[in-house]
C-alpha cells in the first residue's frame, strides 16, 4: 500500500483547522483556518518535492533579510508584484463613492518630509521642469482648504531619496497643503518610468518567471484632510510605455494625466515662476468623508 493517501491528507488538513477552533478572537480564527486550508490546497495541487519546498522557505527568509526599518520592504514588493497589493486595494474600496481611485502605496514613503509652500519647487536634481496643479474637494464638490498633500517621486536615475543616498533626503519629496480655495499646486520634475529593485528576492522571481520590473512614469500622493478618508495614490503620466505591463499592476484609467508642453513666460510660467519651456499637468483630486 502507498503512503500518503489522499483520505490521510485531507484528514491532516482538517486536524490543523481544529487545532485553531479554540481560537478566542474570531476573525483571527477565521484567518489562521482559512490560510491553512489554502496552503493545504496549494500543496496538494503542486506536490512540491522537499527540496522545492526547502527552497521556497529559503526564498521567505531571503525576503524577510531584505527588510528594513527606512526604505527596504521586501515583503511589499512580494505583495506588490504578486497582485495582492492591488487586491487588498479592491475589496477596501469597492463602493464607487466618486471619490479619486487608490492604488499601491509602495515600499518608499518617508514620513515627515519637509512642508513646501504653494508653488514651491522640490526637485533639487536635473529634470525637465513640471507644475503639477489641481483642486482636492471632497465628494460632494466642496473644495477641501488646508489638506495636506505628502507627495514622493523618482529622480531621473529612477530611484528615490533615502533609496539613492546620493540626494538630498527632502529630494522629489514634500507635504504641500491646499489653500483657502482648496487649491495645490506642486513643482518638481517629470517623472519617469523606473524598474522596482531587482537586487533581491523578488527580483530573481520576476526574472525566473520571463517578467518585467518597470512601472510607467508616476508621482505618488497621500492626502490627508480633516473629516475625509486618507487617499493614497498615484498620478500616471499617459504617455508612458509601460501603463500596460505595471510590475506591480497599479494602474486605473482615472489616474493618467497629460504632462502638456507649455512655452516659456505664459500665464501659468509667470504664476508658479517656471523659466524656460516646462510642462504642466492639472489633477483633481476628490476625498471621502470619513
Ligand atoms: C513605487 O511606486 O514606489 C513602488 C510600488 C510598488 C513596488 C515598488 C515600488
Ligand atoms: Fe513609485
Amino acid at each position: 500500500m502507498t503512503k500518503g493517501h489522499d483520505d490521510s491528507d485531507a484528514t491532516l488538513t482538517e486536524q490543523v483547522v481544529a487545532s485553531f477552533a479554540r481560537t478566542p478572537d474570531a476573525r483571527l480564527r477565521t484567518l489562521m483556518q482559512s490560510l491553512v486550508r489554502h496552503i493545504h490546497a496549494f500543496v496538494r495541487e503542486t506536490e512540491p518535492t522537499e527540496a522545492e519546498w526547502m527552497s521556497a522557505i529559503r526564498f521567505l527568509t531571503q525576503t524577510g533579510k531584505m527588510c528594513d526599518d527606512v526604505v527596504r520592504q521586501e515583503f511589499i514588493l512580494l505583495s506588490d508584484t504578486l497582485g495582492v497589493s492591488m487586491l487588498v486595494d479592491a475589496i477596501n474600496h469597492r463602493v464607487a463613492t466618486g471619490a479619486t481611485d487608490t492604488t499601491v502605496f509602495g515600499p518608499f514613503y518617508i514620513e515627515g518630509m519637509p512642508e513646501r509652500a504653494y508653488g514651491e519647487n522640490m526637485a533639487f536634481t536635473d529634470g525637465s521642469p513640471a507644475v503639477v496643479h489641481g483642486h482636492v474637494r471632497s465628494t460632494d464638490g466642496i473644495p477641501i482648504p488646508n489638506a495636506v498633500l505628502d507627495v514622493w517621486q523618482t529622480a531621473q536615475n529612477g530611484m528615490y531619496s533615502g533609496q539613492d543616498t546620493a540626494q538630498p533626503l527632502g529630494n522629489l519629496r514634500g507635504r504641500y497643503r491646499t489653500d483657502a480655495e482648496g487649491r495645490y499646486a506642486i513643482v518638481t520634475i517629470l517623472p519617469v518610468s523606473y524598474p522596482i529593485p531587482t537586487d533581491g528576492p523578488v527580483g530573481k522571481m520576476l526574472d525566473a518567471t520571463g517578467r518585467h520590473p518597470w512601472r510607467p512614469a508616476h508621482l505618488h500622493f497621500m492626502i490627508d484632510a480633516p473629516g475625509h478618508r486618507t487617499l493614497v495614490t498615484h498620478v500616471f503620466d499617459e504617455n508612458d510605455q509601460y501603463l500596460g505591463s505595471d510590475a506591480v499592476f497599479g494602474v486605473k484609467p482615472s489616474l493618467m494625466v497629460r504632462y502638456r508642453e507649455r512655452p516659456a513666460g505664459d500665464e501659468c510660467a509667470r504664476r508658479f515662476n517656471m523659466s524656460g519651456p516646462y510642462r504642466e499637468a492639472q489633477y483633481d483630486f476628490v476625498l471621502d468623508r470619513s
